[in-house]
C-alpha cells in the first residue's frame, strides 16, 4: 500500500489486471465503490441510468489515472442488462472480458404493506430482485464457463431483519439475498465467488428515492449517532475482492456502530 496524491489516500494495486461492473453507479455505493476499485488498479465499467453522471465519474477516474467505461441504461431491463455485458466483453481497455460484477442498483420504498405507495411494489421488484437475478445469471453463465470471477450482490440489514418501516422493500432484499445464496451453491465448484453485502444505514440519494422525511426517517435514526458513507460499503466491497481465489467471504453485514435496529 502506499498514499496516492491523486486519490488522496492510501490505495493498494490488488485489482490491477481485473474489470470490473458495477451498476447503480451514478451515485452513492455504486459510485464510490467504482472509484475504490478502479483506485485498486481495476478498469471499471459503470452502469446507471443518468449518463451525464456517469461520463462525469469516468473522466474522475481517467484523470486519477483509471481506465473507466460509461454505459447508460435501466438495470431492471433485461435487454439493457445484456447490452451492458456485451459492451462491456466489447471493450478493449477493459481487456475484452470482466472479472467482477456489483450487483449494486437497486431502489428503497417507505412504508410496511399498508402504509407503503403499492403503485411502486412492481418497479421495487424488477429492480431490486428480478434485474438483479438476471445480471447474476447471465454474469454467471460467463463466469462459469471462465472457472473464475466475483458476483457482489448488495443486500440490506432491512433484507435480514424485517422491519414494519420498510417491510415491501425489505422483502426484495430478502428475496435477493436468497437468489444469490441458491446461486452461489450452484456456481461456487466452478470456481465462482458469490457475496452478499448487506448495509446498514448509508446516507446517500437512497433516502429521497424512497421517500424518507425527518418525520417518517429522520427522527427514529436519530439516537444511531454518525451514519456510513457510502465509502464504508466500498472499503468492505474492496476487501473481499482481494482475499485469496479460494477464500469466499460469503456475506457481510456493515452498520453504523450506534444502529441497534433493524
Ligand atoms: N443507503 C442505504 O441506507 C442502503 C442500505 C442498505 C442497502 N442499500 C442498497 O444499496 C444499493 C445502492 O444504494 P445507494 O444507497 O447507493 O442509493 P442511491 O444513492 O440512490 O444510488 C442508487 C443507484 O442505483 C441506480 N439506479 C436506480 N434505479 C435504476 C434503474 N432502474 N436502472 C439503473 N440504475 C438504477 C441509480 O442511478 P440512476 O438513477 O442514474 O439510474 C443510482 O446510481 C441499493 O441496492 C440499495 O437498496 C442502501
Amino acid at each position: 500500500m502506499s498514499y496516492d496524491k491523486a486519490i488522496g489516500r492510501t490505495a493498494n494495486r490488488l485489482l490491477s489486471g481485473k474489470t470490473a461492473i458495477v451498476t447503480g453507479a451514478s451515485s452513492g455505493i455504486g459510485r464510490a465503490t467504482a472509484l475504490t476499485l478502479a483506485q485498486a488498479g481495476a478498469a471499471v465499467v459503470i452502469h446507471a441510468r443518468r449518463q451525464d453522471r456517469l461520463d462525469k465519474l469516468a473522466s474522475e477516474i481517467a484523470d486519477q489515472g483509471g481506465k473507466a467505461l460509461a454505459v447508460g441504461g435501466d438495470a431492471s431491463l433485461p435487454t439493457d442488462i445484456d447490452l451492458l455485458l456485451n459492451r462491456s466483453l466489447a471493450w478493449k481497455e477493459g481487456g475484452g472480458k470482466y472479472d467482477i460484477v456489483v450487483v449494486n442498483a437497486g431502489r428503497g420504498l417507505v412504508g410496511g404493506i399498508l402504509s407503503s405507495d403499492e403503485s411502486r411494489w412492481q418497479e421495487v421488484y424488477q429492480l431490486n430482485v428480478l434485474g438483479a437475478a438476471h445480471l447474476l445469471r447471465q454474469a454467471g453463465q460467463y463466469m462459469v464457463q471462465r472457472k473464475s470471477g466475483d458476483l457482489v450482490v448488495i443486500g440490506s440489514v432491512a433484507g435480514r431483519n424485517i422491519s414494519p418501516f420498510s417491510g415491501f422493500y425489505g422483502s426484495s432484499k430478502f428475496a435477493i439475498a436468497a437468489i444469490a445464496e441458491g446461486f452461489r451453491r450452484e456456481v461456487c465448484s466452478h470456481g465462482v465467488r458469490v457475496s452478499v453485502v448487506m448495509p446498514g444505514i448509508v446516507l446517500s440519494e437512497f433516502q429521497n428515492v424512497a421517500g424518507y422525511n425527518e418525520e417518517n426517517f429522520g427522527k427514529g435514526i436519530a439516537p444511531f449517532g454518525k451514519l456510513l458513507e457510502p465509502q464504508s460499503i466500498a472499503d468492505g466491497i474492496s476487501w473481499l475482492l482481494t482475499l485469496p481465489p479460494h477464500v469466499n467471504v460469503n456475506e457481510i453485514m456493515i452498520r453504523p456502530t450506534g444502529q441497534n435496529y433493524p
